[in-house]
């Protein structure tokens, strides 16, 4: 039995268009190798039909939707998703966590509580990156997943967003102080309220993503405010 079209605000009726959401977009090469990545997220109307994605050009997220202009969005509370797919050797998880999406070819992550398939409409170009406008094609319901407001979970989330800005800063030669304090603070957090847990080894695994150079570097600064890592 068919359960015809639900429109999206049904699926997402708590979402507001004033707000950048952080995602998990799957995208499509030509060649049909499949890619995960965090992005954020700002829907243009009332209604949630239209969105916009800003994406920087040197990432695979900006060639595969260039090259087919379809994706999935993958909406995720789940802060270990924002560490996989942030990692450079991805792959591992995304051979286990793939299935096919239902209307575009873009397939998308088992597991997430909501989907959007969409279509891209039109593409701004910026220097270094580009302003991607969609429309949705499809909005539905995943796995629905209950938990209780976790400190940790939301510290982890800040610390990934952080630490995929590190390389980024010292290409461009900016000031990483402020970044380095916000990630003494989210290690704080997660010290405090998660010790020994998926969260704290999740963490871990991310810090260790690090280059060599930009690792030691905020080695130094963590020791300044009391945080000593292996
Ligand atoms: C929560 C979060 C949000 C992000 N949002 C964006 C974004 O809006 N645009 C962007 O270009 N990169 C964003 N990034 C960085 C990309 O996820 C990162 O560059 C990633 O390695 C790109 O992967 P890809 O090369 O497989 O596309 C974000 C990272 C995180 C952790």
């Amino acid at each position: 039995m068919s359960m015809g079209y639900v429109p999206i605000r049904n699926i997402l009726p708590n979402v507001s268009p004033n707000m950048v959401y952080e995602v998990i977009l799957t995208t499509k090469s030509r060649d049909g190798e499949v890619d995960a990545a965090p992005m954020g997220l700002k829907f243009l109307d009332d209604n949630l039909s239209r969105f916009l994605l800003r994406i920087y050009k040197e990432t695979k997220t900006y060639k595969n939707l260039i090259e087919k202009r379809v994706g999935v969005v993958n909406i995720t509370r789940d802060p270990a998703v924002f560490v996989k797919y942030l990692m450079k050797d991805k792959d591992k998880y995304l051979r286990e966590e793939i299935e096919g999406s239902e209307v575009v070819d873009a397939a998308r992550l088992k597991n997430a509580e909501a989907y959007i398939e969409f279509t891209v409409k039109n593409i701004y170009d910026e220097v270094s990156l580009a302003n991607f406008h969609c429309l949705v094609v499809k909005a539905y319901e995943g796995v629905k997943i209950i938990k209780p407001y976790s400190r940790a979970e939301y510290a982890l989330i800040e610390l990934v967003v952080n630490i995929s800005k590190v390389e980024p800063y010292l290409k461009e030669g900016l000031e990483l102080s402020e970044l380095f304090n916000a990630i003494a603070y989210c290690l704080k957090v997660i010290k405090k309220t998660a010790t020994g847990t998926v969260i704290d080894d999740y963490s871990k695994i991310l810090l260790s993503s690090l280059s060599e150079n930009s690792s030691s570097l905020l080695k130094q600064h963590l020791l300044q405010s009391g945080i000593h890592l292996k």
